[in-house]
């Protein structure tokens, strides 16, 4: 599907007011996407496991008014307004508005909030603008009832990567692609789909402990690291990787290869931080407890056998991955040795899930 698929013809019902809410998951990228070009399109595919603990709830209240160019909306955040995240929706609305153009004709009231602590260091902004762009699809929906589902969520992802980049990865689980290659044949670079191809048992039901060793203010936006890969020295190369990465790691997804799977997910994570590490301006976004946390994981597996790894976000905090069947032991070893590195001890237990649901 094109760009232009997703401009809707006319619509063939009306609606004044009401309100709609979905609750939507946050996804960890086990290939990352780091780098974009033109609307929002990706430099090389990524693959993540979509979570389920970790969600944005979100109720959009919606009310007929006169046709207006600049899209009226308030956004509450626990209840409390937040005029703070305004800019950020009102780009997304501006960037949606030609392919959603009944907003123009609505006020809106958003209210939302998080299953996770506010000013966690955990992105917000893939759960959170996934649940908008359903609770959006939501209205479309009613004013062009004949909408199939399979063309709701694909139009649900395209919207979330408008919003931001990894949110179209997080309309569906348990394994989602966004970004042409060759390993996926239906993958696109303007939603995410739901990875169909055969998975070993063990990566069934994937086990996520998010470690939170740093909760302050990210020092870099993803926004701005995606630009430091212009001209970046290895971005070529860093780009081409990325698509060696998704194709060896489907192979060892689908072979049951937990040995290539380790690799190639904490490659992954120390290149995003190395590409980092070397762009101009630099930054190092671990903390001195995020290479503690590393170096007790790999010491723990070495000793014990497991088949944990880790992985990173564009921070400090450390996603612990594991098989299900070593939940009991790997959820002791993070109390007894990881938790000590967390702020407050703070660490959430989550696992691969199935995507958003529509709560109302
Ligand atoms: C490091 O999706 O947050 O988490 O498109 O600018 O909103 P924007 O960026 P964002 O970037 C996420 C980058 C990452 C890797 C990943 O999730 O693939």
């Amino acid at each position: 599907m094109s760009v232009t698929d997703f401009l809707p013809q006319s619509y063939s019902s009306q609606i004044e007011t009401g309100e709609v809410t979905w609750r939507s998951p946050s996804n960890i990228a086990l290939v990352k996407y780091w780098g974009k070009y033109g609307e929002q399109l990706p430099q090389n595919p990524s693959i993540s496991f979509t979570l389920d603990n970790c969600h944005t709830t979100t109720t959009l209240k919606f009310q007929k008014v006169q046709a207006q160019e600049i899209i009226a909306f308030e956004i509450y955040l626990d209840g409390v307004a937040v005029p703070d995240f305004k800019p950020k929706i009102a780009t997304f609305f501006e960037r949606v508005v030609a392919y959603l153009p009944f907003i123009k004709e609505y006020s809106f009231r958003i209210e939302t909030s998080n299953s996770f602590p506010h000013s966690s260091g955990i992105a917000s902004s893939a759960s959170g603008m996934s649940a908008l762009s359903l609770c959006l699809m939501s209205i479309e929906k009613i004013l062009q009832p004949e909408m199939t589902a399979d063309f709701f969520n694909k139009k649900a992802s395209f919207l979330s990567r408008l919003g931001s980049g990894s949110a179209c990865r997080s309309i569906e689980g348990p394994l989602v692609v966004w970004g042409e290659n060759k390993s996926v044949s239906d993958a696109s670079q303007i939603y995410g789909v739901t990875y169909k191809e055969e998975v070993h048992s063990v990566f069934k039901n994937y086990q996520d402990t998010i470690l939170l060793v740093d909760k302050g203010e990210k020092q870099v936006s993803s926004t701005v690291g995606h630009g430091l890969m212009h001209g970046h020295a290895f971005a070529k190369a860093r780009f081409e990787q990325a698509h060696e990465n998704l194709e060896a790691l489907t192979n060892a997804m689908r072979q049951g290869d937990q040995e290539t799977f380790i690799k190639l997910v904490e490659s992954e994570a120390l290149t995003l931080h190395a590409m980092m590490m070397t762009s101009h301006p630099y930054f190092i976004l671990m903390k001195p407890k995020t290479l503690e946390v590393i170096q007790d994981i790999w010491e723990y597996r070495e000793q014990s056998g497991s088949k944990i790894c880790f992985t990173l976000d564009a921070g400090a905090n450390v996603h612990v991955l594991y098989p299900k069947s070593e939940k009991e032991s790997v959820q002791k070893f993070i109390g007894d040795r990881l938790a000590r590195y967390c702020q407050n001890g703070q660490f959430i237990h989550d696992q691969a899930g199935l995507g958003a649901q529509q709560i109302s």
